[in-house]
């Protein structure tokens, strides 16, 4: 069964609250999100395996801890690419992924439009995307992000319904995900609620 980790953290939920804000402009909208991924990626990447080295300080020879490998961290766009920025001031020669999905309006299924991978093979793998919501989306990604034989992957996002939760859970029991909070519930449309509207517009101000 996917893990589930709620980042339970004072900032982060001060953060979240801003940026749920209907007032809150663009500018700072993005701001914090990449302030909260900053957050967010101190957490998902908790467990990554080290490695010791032998280095020189100013003083003397010793051995340090250093990463085994870096993780990929896979986009999806187009939202993704704003919790992307935050990830990569903590991760910065992480190499990266992008796939673009769409829903096709007469199936509802995601259809890919872009997909673009650095080598995945055997790699730590985390897949962004700020809103879990129903999940579709985040499952067709980890179907064509597997498709590349990756060792582990891992989602990260912002903020999620439990629908979305439960969906992934069953598509991809394999796959861990971190969130902000879990919000109440899906409206009619697919909008998580309380949420903070289309993620995507608030950071692009496409509104
Ligand atoms: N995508 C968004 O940007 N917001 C939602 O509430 C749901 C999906």
């Amino acid at each position: 069964m996917t893990k589930l980790h709620v980042v339970d953290h004072p900032l982060v939920a001060h953060k979240l609250t801003q940026m749920r804000r209907v007032e809150t402009p663009s500018a700072q909208f993005r701001q914090l999100l990449t302030e909260i991924s900053l957050l967010l990626t101190y957490e998902v990447t908790r467990d990554l395996a080290l490695k010791k080295v032998r280095i020189t300080t100013p003083l003397t020879e010793s051995e340090q801890p250093e990463l085994v490998e870096e993780p990929v961290v896979v986009s999806i766009l187009r939202a993704g690419n704003g919790l992307l920025d935050g990830v990569l001031q903590v991760i910065p020669s992480a190499r990266v992924g992008h796939i673009g999905l769409y829903r096709d309006h007469d199936t509802l299924e995601a259809v890919e439009y872009y997909c673009k991978f650095p080598s995945l093979n055997g790699q730590t793998v985390i897949v962004v995307d700020p809103m879990l919501a129903t999940g579709n989306s985040a499952a067709a990604a980890l179907d064509r992000v597997k498709v590349d034989r990756p060792g582990t992957v891992r989602y990260l996002c912002l903020l999620a319904a439990p629908e979305g939760v439960a969906a992934l859970q069953s598509a991809h029991p394999d796959v861990a995900i971190w969130t902000a909070a879990v919000d109440e519930r899906l409206n009619e449309v697919g909008y998580i609620v309380p949420g903070l509207g289309d993620a995507g517009d608030r950071i692009f101000g496409t509104t």
